[in-house]
């Protein structure tokens, strides 16, 4: 009998939080409904099609202190780096010549006019080493709308920004109570972003400790309220030198973080047909299979990893992180033959932009 209300529930227009929750309650055999449903959206409205974002983890120094991560400033048990230009041109080159089409750029959060000039400079040398082609994503955190702009004008056309969690009360769990860590803020600069131009993604993280399943169907609406372009989210992983790690008892198992990020991903690939999803590196710490499982019940991006190996110990941003000593060449043939594998095809050559964003505006120009 829970089969067919859960197929009721499923095949509903629209969900509500009420039924949200009870999706995200449901017990193995019910998820499998959800993940069928899942894969044929996808089919359907994006294609079983994945693209590549070559990942550049480009400094690990940050002015925050958020208490989940292990790059926080607090955390002085790690050495601090920032990439060369030169590293970052040879990593965008080694996408560029693998036909990865796009690149993430992803750092720890400063505001310093340094920091912005130097990053508007690489994405101008980046655009101009591939002739405009490769397509650049930016995940640098909070700035101001005026930085915003400038990285778009430099050649960003997407950015990153995760919410963590919609739920403000929570979020002022996970976080220093000052103005640098102020869900307000964090909102601001969402809309900034989306003012500027932008595709933006937003995310979360799943199974945090006080997380409750009514705060992950919250998430799913507000990434649909906010209408979002791209997700990027992940399960919370502790890390043995950060503030939260002190909750570690109040965590699910690691498999059930697992299968809770699992059903985030296929209800809002069910919610919201046509936008971009990651399969996160978060999600292949949990389950060696994580990423190609999140393919198959809705996700469409991957980003591989580009960071030069050397640096990757120091972007622990949670325990365990995978791909320490994965190099690059390794990294794209092992993840070819595993899509391959699932019956998905890789989008070699193509930006693989945000259908939902291009819709949104077309509507808009109409
Ligand atoms: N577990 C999982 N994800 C984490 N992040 C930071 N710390 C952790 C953790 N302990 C994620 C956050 C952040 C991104 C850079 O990494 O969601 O936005
Ligand atoms: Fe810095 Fe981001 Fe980590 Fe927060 S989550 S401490 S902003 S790197």
């Amino acid at each position: 009998m829970l089969e067919t209300s859960i197929d009721a529930i499923i095949n509903k227009e629209i969900l509500t939080k009420e039924n949200l929750v009870r999706l995200l309650s449901s017990s193995e055999e019910e998820s499998a409904v959800i993940f069928k449903k899942a894969a044929e959206v996808k089919a359907k409205y994006v294609g079983r099609k994945v693209y590549f974002r070559g990942l550049i983890e480009y400094s690990n120094r940050c002015k925050k202190n958020c208490f989940y991560c292990g790059v926080r400033a607090g955390n002085t048990q790690t050495g601090r780096y920032e990439l060369t230009d030169d590293e970052v041109l040879e990593a965008a080159k080694f996408a560029w010549e693998n036909k990865y089409a796009s690149l993430v750029i992803q750092s720890g959060e400063r505001n310093d006019k340094a920091f912005i000039k130097k990053i508007g400079g690489l994405l101008q040398s980046i655009k101009q080493l591939s002739g405009g082609k490769l397509g650049i994503t930016l995940s640098m955190g909070e700035q101001t709308e005026e930085t915003y702009r400038y990285w778009y004008d430099c050649g960003a056309h997407r950015y990153l920004l995760r919410i963590e969690t919609s739920s403000r009360e929570l979020f002022e769990k996970l976080h220093p109570h000052n103005a640098l860590h102020c869900y307000d803020r964090r909102l601001e600069a969402l809309y900034s972003l989306r003012k500027s131009g932008y595709q933006v993604g937003t995310g979360v993280m799943m199974g945090l400790p006080f997380q409750t399943i009514e705060n992950l169907a919250d998430d799913l609406m507000f990434f649909k309220d906010f209408d979002i372009d791209m997700v990027g989210m992940g399960p919370y992983i502790e890390h043995e030198h950060t503030p939260l790690y002190k909750y570690s008892d109040l965590l699910l198992s690691r498999t059930e973080r697992f299968n809770l990020s699992m059903k985030m991903v296929a209800l809002l690939r069910i919610i919201m047909k046509d936008i971009n999803i990651a399969a996160t590196t978060a999600m292949q710490t949990l389950d060696p299979q994580g990423r190609e499982k999140a393919i198959l019940y809705g996700a469409n991006v991957i980003m591989p990893n580009l960071t030069p190996l050397k640096y990757r110990e120091d972007y622990m941003l949670y325990a365990d992180k995978p791909g320490i000593t994965e190099d690059p060449e390794d990294s794209r043939a092992y993840l070819e033959s595993r899509i391959k594998m699932i019956g998905e095809t890789i989008g070699y050559n193509e930006w693989g932009d945000s259908k939902h964003f291009a819709a949104r505006n077309i509507n808009q120009t109409d």
